[in-house]
Formats: structure tokens, C-alpha cells, sequence
């Protein structure tokens, strides 16, 4: 099995490339309106931000820049397909703007937008940075009223274009089923808060007139990946900066498209996913892993599991669990019109059934496992 993955020069709010429909699932993340580092790349797309930042007329920049945003949310409503979904991670900005201290509500105000092209509004996340620098908090210290909360969380929204996705055929429900993830990931997974994400570097040496990419860890759009796609669909990003969504998308056999106005970011996001074999693997085994580990810690409390997995031969604890197959990237190679093609494997580790066998063995017996 193989997957494509593109990057395009282009702006988000037309992706005339991009067929009608032709997209099953996206995740992205925008530039901020009102964060500094993005001043100049909006007010390129349209002077009059720059002339509101420049006479501090802070809420008319705000309103300009969720502006271009909301274009590209129409776009985005026109290229997904009935029934898919988009997650849109975006953090609210603070500012001072002509000695006046504000909150930018931009995950409230980019829902809007969002619903304005059609959406329907679904729950959200709230990812939740850790951090426990000192310095972080703003504002006169320990004399009230004068401090300000913190921000310290990003919002990932979830919108859907029109109503739940339909698996008509047989093998559109196999490959549902192939593409299911574990138990226990779900309980971690559709939580309304996330607290285990770290941010990541976005030291960008090359390719942008930024220093910094915006970037979010590899984490957030693989795990998106996982809930709302199945093998085989395309996720877009259509501000694809370094391509951390595009490699996300290549280790969970999964096509990808990406679209970023810095057309220069190509060649990062190319190097990024010429690392996907290793990057998909190790995530790959490391989900294997953590799931050896919760079935001995839930097999020792709770006693018998009611399924097995077919690929895998170890316990799963739901019926819609046994035909799930993690799929590993293999091999990649860029091809004449520089799109990136990955092939990948979705062998088991040879020995994992017998590896098992004791698990099954002890069930029958109704004792304890042996082995820790
Ligand atoms: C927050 S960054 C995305 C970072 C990305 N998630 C990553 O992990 O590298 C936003 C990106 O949007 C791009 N951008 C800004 N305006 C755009 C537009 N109108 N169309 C397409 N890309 C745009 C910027 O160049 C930047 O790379």
C-alpha cells in the first residue's frame, strides 16, 4: 500500500488546486491574528492591517485578519467531502495595543467563521500546554485587581461539513474497522482536555523571512489522524508551514496534501518526510507497547478479556478492536513532480500470537498470568 503526499504554493482561501469534495478530513492550524509574529504576514495579504496596527486600532486589525481566515474556511467547506471533519488548532492572543491591555478571543471568533461557511460545531479540545515557568504570569503581581489569568491553553476546534460520514459499501466498513484505534487510546484521546502535549521547536533556519514556524508537535495531527480518518483518506493542511500534519498523515497510511503562501517551506516539510519510516515506526511500537503494558495492568485487576485481535493475537477489550492494524511506513521516494510517495507494511511483529499464547492459556485456566 502506498500514499502520496504534496505540498503546493498557494493561499489557503482559494485552494483552486484542490478538487470539490475531494478531502476527507483536515487539520491545521492558522496564523494567529494578533500574535505579533503574524503581523506581517497578514498585513501583506491585506494593507489596511497594517494601517489599523500602525493607528492601534486594535479591533479592526483583529476583525481584517479573521477576515482572510474566514475565506479560507469557505474553501475549506467546498474541498471536504459530505461528512468530513475539520480540526482547527488556534490559540487566543493578549496584547497591549496603544497602552491597552486586551484579549483576542480568536478560537470564539474563528467558530464563527466556521460556522458562517456551513459547519456544524462539534466538541472541542482544549489542549492544555505544560508549563511551570514562573514568569509566565502578567500584569501588577500579587496586587488586585491588576494581574491578568494566564494563558496557557490552545483550543483544537472540531467542525463537520454536513452529517456523520457514511460507509456504504463492505469495504469501505472493513477499512473502518482496520483503522479502529485501542480502548484505552479512546479514553485518553476524546478527553475535552489534553495536558500530555508539550509544545515543540519551531526554530526555522531557512525557507521563510520568520525565525519561528508555528509549529505544532507531531503528536496533535497524528493523534486527529487517528479519531477522524481512516487508511487510505486524504487529510489536508492548508497552512501546512513545515508539513508536521503531512508527516502525521504519512505515518498512519493516510494521503496527504499541504498548502502554505511560503511556497520556500516545501523543501522542510520534504525533509521532514523523508524521516517518516523511522518517525512512523517508533510511534507505531510505541502504541504496541503501551498496549501490552494496560493489558497485563487490566488483566491483573480485572481478570479476563472478551476479544482478541486477529492481526496481533494479543487482548483487546472491545469487539470493534479485533480487526485493527497500525500501519508502519517502509520505504520513501519523491517523485519527478517532487510529491513525496511512501510505501508501508501492516505485518505484525512475526511472533506476537505466540507471544500471547500464555495470556489465553491463563485465561482458560482462570489463575493469575505468571509472567509480570
Ligand atoms: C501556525 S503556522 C502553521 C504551522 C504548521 N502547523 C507546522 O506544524 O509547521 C501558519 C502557516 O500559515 C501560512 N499562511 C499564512 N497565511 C496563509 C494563507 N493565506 N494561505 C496559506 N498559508 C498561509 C504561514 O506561512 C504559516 O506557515
Amino acid at each position: 500500500m502506498e500514499t502520496t503526499h504534496r505540498f503546493l504554493e498557494g493561499d489557503a482561501s482559494d485552494l483552486g488546486a484542490l478538487d470539490d469534495g475531494s478531502i476527507d478530513l483536515v487539520v491545521t492550524s492558522p496564523p494567529y491574528p494578533m500574535i505579533e509574529m503574524w503581523d506581517d504576514a497578514f498585513a501583506a495579504q491585506d494593507p489596511g492591517i497594517g494601517d489599523a496596527l500602525a493607528g492601534d486600532d486594535a479591533w479592526r486589525a483583529f476583525d481584517a485578519m479573521h477576515a482572510i481566515l474566514d475565506r479560507a474556511w469557505q474553501a475549506v467547506h467546498r474541498v471536504l467531502a459530505p461528512g468530513g471533519l475539520a480540526c482547527v488548532d488556534i490559540g487566543d492572543a493578549t496584547r497591549t495595543l496603544g497602552d491597552r491591555f486586551a484579549l483576542y478571543p480568536n478560537h470564539a471568533r474563528a467558530l464563527a467563521g466556521l460556522r458562517a461557511a456551513g459547519f456544524a460545531p462539534l466538541p472541542a479540545i482544549l489542549w492544555r500546554k505544560p508549563t511551570n515557568a514562573p514568569s509566565k504570569f502578567m500584569g501588577s503581581g500579587m496586587l488586585p485587581p491588576g494581574a491578568y489569568v494566564t494563558l496557557e491553553h490552545e483550543v483544537v476546534l472540531v467542525v463537520r461539513k454536513g452529517d456523520k460520514r457514511a460507509f456504504a459499501s463492505d469495504a469501505a466498513r472493513r477499512t473502518r474497522r482496520r483503522s479502529a484505534y485501542f480502548w484505552e487510546e479512546r479514553n485518553a484521546w476524546f478527553s475535552d482536555v489534553w495536558t500530555d502535549l508539550r509544545g515543540t521547536g519551531q526554530a526555522l533556519d531557512k525557507g521563510s523571512d520568520r525565525a519561528r514556524s508555528g509549529a505544532f508537535p507531531f503528536e496533535l495531527p497524528y493523534r486527529l489522524v487517528q479519531m477522524f480518518s481512516v487508511i487510505g483518506d486524504t487529510v489536508l493542511d492548508p497552512f501546512a508551514g513545515t508539513g508536521t500534519t503531512l508527516l502525521a498523515a504519512a505515518a498512519s497510511g493516510r494521503h496527504s496534501v499541504g498548502v502554505d503562501r511560503v511556497g520556500a517551506l516545501a523543501d522542510t516539510a520534504r525533509e521532514r518526510l523523508a524521516d517518516v519510516a523511522a518517525i512512523g515506526r517508533a510511534r507505531v511500537d510505541s502504541r504496541l507497547d503501551a498496549h501490552r503494558t494496560f493489558v497485563r495492568a487490566r488483566h491483573a485487576e480485572r481478570g479476563a478479556f472478551g476479544y482478541r485481535s486477529a492481526r496481533y493475537g494479543f487482548p483487546v477489550v472491545t469487539k470493534q478492536e479485533v480487526d485493527l492494524e497500525l500501519v508502519r511506513p517502509h520505504g520513501v521516494s519523491i517523485d519527478p513532480d517532487g510529491a513525496t510517495r511512501v510505501t508501508n507494511d501492516t505485518t505484525p511483529p512475526a511472533d506476537e500470537s505466540d507471544a500471547w499464547a500464555w495470556f489465553f492459556d491463563d485465561v482458560r485456566s482462570e489463575a493469575r498470568p505468571s509472567r509480570s
